[in-house]
């Protein structure tokens, strides 16, 4: 019987949430393992269904924990490890890097030990290697900044338009976008960290045969987003009235991606993409932040009763984030071309997804929106 087991972990963070999910979906054979500290932005609620249901096992502790993580490894023998436990926001580590630098690196240096201490042992027992594949989840910032050559947004050329199998006419701020043989050049220490962990991880496939593969996806939007993120912390603050804090003069670019686009791409590398690859995921959807913010006041305005209140006059400009990287885009060819990925969510229908979904759980985003958020908030953004 082949062996569908998958560890995954920081499964109950916002896109662990969206890949167990679609994950379950995909593969109804899958046996799923969710390893998840649980810290202010994992959300074990997220996952309820999938817990009570018993379609997941549930395991909250730290990557870091090499006694704990040795154990699932013998315990569950997983053919797939995918690690998307980390300390996530940039601001956060622009405050404090040390978080970072422990979850990012020292506990995905743990993970790689671990499952290559399984292997070794599975191997000089003359066993095969129960593990397919280690897949390393990282990030577009790894590669630095962009620059915004065209301001004004120029069309996504035929071919692009072709590969994606897209008709509606995107837009490009810059000439250039991140291939996967561009050097790192990371700006803050989020992804210093990151990028930290991809070469401990390409390293352990280079000494020790790991099976690793990387995906390095640009920024992610949908369901389960924690609300310190640009689109979520828009949304709740436009349901509350209350200013948005758009850094800068907003022209700063993302290439979005809805979550679970992503999902699919990190799946497709799981189970297709090559051994020390490296595949970059991206949405060919470029925005403004001032343009998604703009965006985001139109559609809330239009999908929630009472819409008193909800207009551009709460736009706030803050302070710009130090280090701030101008542009990210992604050329994602080499998943397009070898794994038969692609994004199929418009930025658009996503986005209207994206409103929709939070409005329809208010209870999700106002049981984080409390304590400790509101701390988080005032901290981050009173001095801007
Ligand atoms: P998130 O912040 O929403 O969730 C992170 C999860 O990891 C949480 O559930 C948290 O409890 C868990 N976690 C943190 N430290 C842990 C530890 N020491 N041990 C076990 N679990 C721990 O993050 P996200 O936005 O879902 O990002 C997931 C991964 O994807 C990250 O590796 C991130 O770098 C990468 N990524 C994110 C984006 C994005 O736009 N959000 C884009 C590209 C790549
Ligand atoms: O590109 C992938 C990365 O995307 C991931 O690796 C990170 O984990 C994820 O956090 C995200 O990083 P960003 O810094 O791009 O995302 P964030 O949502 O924090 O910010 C998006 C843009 O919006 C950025 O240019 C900063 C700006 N911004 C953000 C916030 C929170 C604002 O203008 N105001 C805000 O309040």
């Amino acid at each position: 019987m082949t062996n569908n087991t998958f560890l995954v972990t920081g499964g109950a963070g916002f896109i662990g949430t969206n890949f167990v999910k679609f994950l379950l979906n995909e593969d109804a054979e899958a046996k799923v393992i969710v390893l998840d500290a649980l810290t202010y932005c994992g959300n074990i609620k997220s996952l309820s269904a999938e817990i009570e249901s018993h379609k997941i096992e549930f395991v909250k502790g730290d990557i870091i924990d090499r006694q704990l993580v040795a154990t699932l490894l013998e315990r569950y023998t997983p053919a797939y490890i995918v690690n998307f436990a980390a300390e996530t926001h940039v601001d956060r580590s622009l405050d404090d890097s040390r978080p970072f630098v422990r979850t990012n690196v020292e506990g995905t240096l743990n993970l790689l030990d671990c499952a290559t201490a399984q292997r070794r042992a599975q191997l000089e027992n003359g066993k095969e290697s129960t593990l397919r594949k280690f897949v390393q989840i990282s990030t577009d910032e790894v590669y630095g900044q962009l620059e915004i050559d065209c301001p004004e947004g120029a069309p996504l050329s035929a071919d692009t338009l072709s590969k994606l199998c897209r008709e509606d006419a995107g837009v490009t701020y810059g000439s250039s976008a991140f291939t996967e043989t561009m050097p790192l050049c990371a700006s803050s220490p989020y992804s210093a960290s990151k990028a930290s962990a991809d070469l401990l991880a390409l390293a352990y496939c280079r000494s020790f045969g790991l099976p690793v593969a990387i995906t390095r996806c640009s920024n992610n939007y949908g369901p389960y987003q924690y609300p310190e993120k640009l689109i979520p912390l828009m949304i709740n603050n436009i349901l509350l009235r209350k200013p948005l804090p758009v850094y800068g003069r907003g022209l700063n670019v993302r290439d979005w991606i809805y979550a679970e686009d992503h999902a699919r791409g990190v799946y497709a590398v799981a189970t297709a993409g090559r051994v020390g690859q490296v595949y970059n995921l991206g949405g060919y959807s470029e925005r403004r932040n001032i343009d998604v913010v703009k965006k985001l006041i139109n559609i809330v305005a239009s999908q929630v009763d009472d819409n008193a209140g909800i207009d551009e006059s709460l736009i706030s400009y803050v302070g710009d984030r130090p280090g701030h990287d101008m542009r990210y885009a992604i050329d994602a060819s080499k998943a397009i071309d070898e794994l038969g990925w692609r994004p199929l969510t418009s930025f658009d229908d996503g986005l209207k997804a994206t409103v929709a979904w939070y409005l329809a759980n208010r209870q999700w985003l106002n049981d984080i929106v409390s304590g400790d958020y509101l701390s988080y908030y005032d901290k981050m953004y009173s001095n801007r």
